[in-house]
């Protein structure tokens, strides 16, 4: 009967869910947003992709949900029941059976959070008994080919939407790690903070991202860009275009790569010296989406003079990662034995 029961890898994240189904890859690639009306019964009205068409055209009477802030659930409803359509979209007709699932988890979890998230992949149908939860980083690190099991010291940093993650990971286990709430949604705060201050411009949170990714860098950039943004004038309350310069944007971004650099000083500073020098020899790896910020491996490499190692496909790695436990569960067994010497910061 084993054959027939699913076996899924949930990535839940701040941006974007994937779902990874066993001899199947990565079926479920969505932005984890809902439309929902406004009344008290909320009702939902698109999910993932019909969603995402959605926004910034909902009308009064409807609002776009993201349920996830950091990677935690702050709104429990609507979670489950984003979760409970990805899952069933992801196994499709094979519903007859309850499906076993690993699911991420951000590092610094509380046992209270970590319920809440277990609770509600269980309403959305996966078996209680076989939901096993794996640490972000830990499935990154997994994801992108680190070798997790063995006794090395591999650093990961997962910088996704609403947290990086940093992570020394060695023998199955984290040895020094570090969340900061900061990550592309901040990168996208920062801009509109910065248009509104300098152009008295109100930019919609599509619009920086739009910018985050098409003008922003850690570091300067040789030959200055610009482009028109479209937003509000926050004295006329009218429509208004502004240029916007790569320099803006690079000076922008500059506070939210810095906390960036500091929690991963931070973790190599907590890091046993036999493990801190094998991220020397092997570099530091980055995953998730916003580590394709331009020249943030360059900027990180340059401070720390270590090698620093974009993941080939970023915003998979985390889905790839528990896809890969999906896939071998007998390796299940092997995380956590060794995390003896675990450490995690609260930010
Ligand atoms: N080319 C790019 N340059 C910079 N940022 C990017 C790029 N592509 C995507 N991003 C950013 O990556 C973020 C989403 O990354 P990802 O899907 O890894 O996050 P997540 O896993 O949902 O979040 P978290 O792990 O924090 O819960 C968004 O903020 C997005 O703007
Ligand atoms: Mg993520």
């Amino acid at each position: 009967m084993g054959y027939i029961v699913p076996y899924l890898g949930i990535d839940l994240g701040t941006s974007n869910t994937q779902i990874y189904v066993r001899h199947k890859g990565i079926v479920i690639d969505e932005p984890s947003i809902l439309v929902a009306d406004r009344n008290a019964k909320r009702t939902v009205r698109a999910i993932g992709d019909d969603a995402r068409v959605m926004l910034g055209r909902t009308t009064g009477e409807s609002m776009a949900v993201r349920p996830l802030a950091d990677g935690l659930t702050h709104d429990f409803d609507m979670t489950e029941e984003m979760l409970r359509y990805f899952v069933r979209k992801a196994i499709g007709a094979s519903r007859l059976f309850r499906p076993r699932a690993v699911m991420t988890v951000p590092s610094r979890i509380t046992p209270v959070e970590r319920r809440v998230l277990r609770k509600a992949a269980v309403s959305a149908g996966i078996r209680e008994n076989q939901l096993n939860l794996v640490d972000k980083s830990f499935a990154s690190a997994l994801g992108c080919g680190l070798p997790v099991f063995d006794p090395i010291g591999s650093m990961v940093v997962d910088i996704g939407g609403g947290s990086t993650e940093v992570a020394v990971i060695s023998l199955g286990g984290i040895v020094a790690s570090k969340t900061i709430r900061i990550g592309g949604v901040k990168m996208d705060e920062a801009i509109i903070g910065h248009i509104k201050r300098i152009h008295n411009i109100q930019i919609g949170d599509r619009t920086a991202e739009e910018m985050k990714i098409s003008l922003g860098s850690a570091l300067p950039l040789k030959n200055e860009r610009k482009a028109l943004v479209k937003g509000r004038d926050l004295i006329t309350n009218l429509p208004q275009n502004t240029e916007l310069s790569s320099t803006e944007v690079f000076e922008a971004l500059r506070a939210p790569c810095q906390a960036i650099l500091s929690a991963i000083q931070d973790v190599l500073s907590r890091t046993p010296p036999e493990l801190a020098g094998d991220v020397m020899r092997k570099g530091i790896h980055l995953t998730g989406g916003a580590s394709q910020l331009l020249g943030l491996d360059q900027y990180i490499a340059s401070e720390f003079g270590i090698t620093v190692l974009l993941a080939k496909d970023p915003l998979h790695c985390a889905a790839l990662g528990v896809g890969h436990l999906a896939e071998n569960y007998d390796q299940l067994h092997r995380i956590g034995r060794n995390s003896f010497l675990k450490e995690e910061k609260e930010e």
